[in-house]
């Protein structure tokens, strides 16, 4: 049996008595009809089982701190779920901690990350007892140690650093080679301790962050960012007699979009990482550290799934058949930015098993508004409802407003039950800011 972010489709996936494509008990027609298109849909028995199977992965680890990054998808229901399995949060935003609190999420788990945070942001967090902060520059550094010293407060901050570890995986995404706009160049980070020594009293430095990139298929990466990181908690100890018992090793484990995805499981990762930790307390003579990982895709993508209603088609002969979607960039737009691909399914077809190659449109003015690129599909015909698998990370949470196209609903889904847990938007909120004049 496949891991949850081994599986291409959720692994209660089946075609039932009436032909359709069925998820965790629910009908995905059924779904469509009920709730309409697009509609994200999420799964909580793989979002569940993908927590506890991180939860057991690390259980070996006795200082571990798992906070899910929420810029891959944050809703108030999601952050419940996590919240109970003793999961914190990496937020890099006012709105990230909105939608936490909303939730009735204390901050005693929550790290603030990002390379330009804001004064409303940091005043903010440190107002509402956020662990940390994961500093990202000199700048920051100074900028935070003014406002918490002007708060009479002392913060708790890890630093965050370019390991100049690069993985294998699309440009955009990758973040821990040297020329990447976040964290520390390791040749920087002497000025900012000399500076937390010597000038920053405000600032409670705990540990190294870093974060190499997203969607990685390769665990030695993982290892070697280790490797670099405890190398330099030693090289700083000992430099600067200061002792880091904190780590923190980002996210990004890949999960499984189409075939020739072949992603580790929580569990091979888990080992590498262990494995990683104690070789380098041996090389160092370090000990232990807390560890903190950040998993955001991995958590939550192979649960998530979003149908649409095709419509229009258009062939042209010897070239290509163009069948159109009623969503597209604007609810999922990795494809257009990233070239992404995934896997779908007609949902409502198993008898007519006439498969062909179609691409699958986006219903946005813009050309490069494709979904899926020359994708095979059950004769798909107008009213066909289609699933596109794995959209549960950076889809909602990247969706946009664009072509005035309103967000879809997300609903949760669990053996037969469905409850909508984010509505789709209304034509009332797209001009609920719109200001008009008395001279206009
Ligand atoms: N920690 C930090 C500091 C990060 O920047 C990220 C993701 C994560 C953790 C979580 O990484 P994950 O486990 O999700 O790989 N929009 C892109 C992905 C951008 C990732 C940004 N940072 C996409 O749709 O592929």
């Amino acid at each position: 049996m496949p891991y949850v972010n081994q599986s291409i489709k959720p692994l209660s996936t089946r075609v039932n008595e009436k032909g359709n494509l069925e998820i965790s008990g629910c009908d995905l027609v059924d779904l469509a009809n009920k709730f309409s298109t697009p509609l994200y849909v999420l799964d909580e028995v793989s979002l569940r089982q993908m927590a506890q199977d991180y939860k057991n992965a690390f259980s070996k680890y006795e200082k571990i701190k798992i906070l899910f990054a929420s810029k891959a998808l944050l809703t108030s229901s999601v952050a419940k779920i996590f919240s109970s399995f003793g999961f914190g949060f990496d937020v890099v935003s006012l709105g990230e901690m909105h939608i936490l609190l909303n939730a009735g999420i204390t901050f005693d788990k929550v790290s603030f990350n990002g390379n330009n945070k804001t004064y409303d942001e940091i005043v903010y967090a440190i107002n509402h007892n956020i662990d940390h902060f994961s500093v990202d520059n000199l700048y920051e550094l100074g900028f935070l140690n003014k406002i918490a010293k002007s708060m009479g407060k002392v913060q708790k901050i890890h630093l965050r650093i370019t390991p100049g570890i690069e993985c294998h995986t699309h440009e955009y995404i990758q973040t821990g080679q040297l020329d990447s706009k976040f964290g520390f160049d390791l040749s920087a980070l002497d000025e900012a301790i000399n500076l937390i020594q010597n000038e920053y009293k405000n600032l409670d430095l705990k540990g190294l962050h870093a974060h190499i990139g997203s969607q990685i298929f390769e665990t030695q990466c993982f290892y070697d960012e280790i490797q670099v990181i405890m190398s330099e908690i030693k090289r700083l100890q000992d430099k600067f007699n200061i002792k880091l018992d904190e780590m923190n090793i980002g996210g990004g484990l890949g999960i499984a979009y189409t075939k020739e995805d072949n992603p580790p499981s929580v569990y091979e990762v888990a080992d590498v990482i262990i494995k990683a930790i104690d070789d380098g307390c041996a090389k160092f003579n370090l000990e232990k550290p807390t560890l903190y990982i950040e998993p955001g895709r991995s958590l939550v993508c192979s649960a998530g799934f979003s149908l649409y209603t095709i419509g229009s088609e258009k062939i042209i002969p010897n070239v290509r058949k163009y069948i159109a979607i009623d969503g597209g960039m604007t609810d999922n737009i990795r494809p257009s930015l990233y070239q992404a691909q995934y896997s779908a399914q007609i949902a409502n077809k198993k008898d007519e098993e006439k498969y062909e190659t179609v691409t699958v449109a986006g219903k946005c003015c813009e050309s490069g508004d494709i979904l899926l690129k020359d994708i095979e599909l059950n004769s798909p015909t107008a009213g066909d409802i289609l699933c596109v698998f794995d959209t549960g990370a950076y889809c909602y949470s990247m969706s946009s407003n664009y072509n005035s196209a309103l967000k879809p609903a997300m609903v949760l889904i669990n053996n037969g039950q469905s409850d909508i847990i984010v509505k789709r938007q209304t034509l009332e909120q797209l001009t609920q800011n719109d200001v008009i004049l008395d001279r206009l």
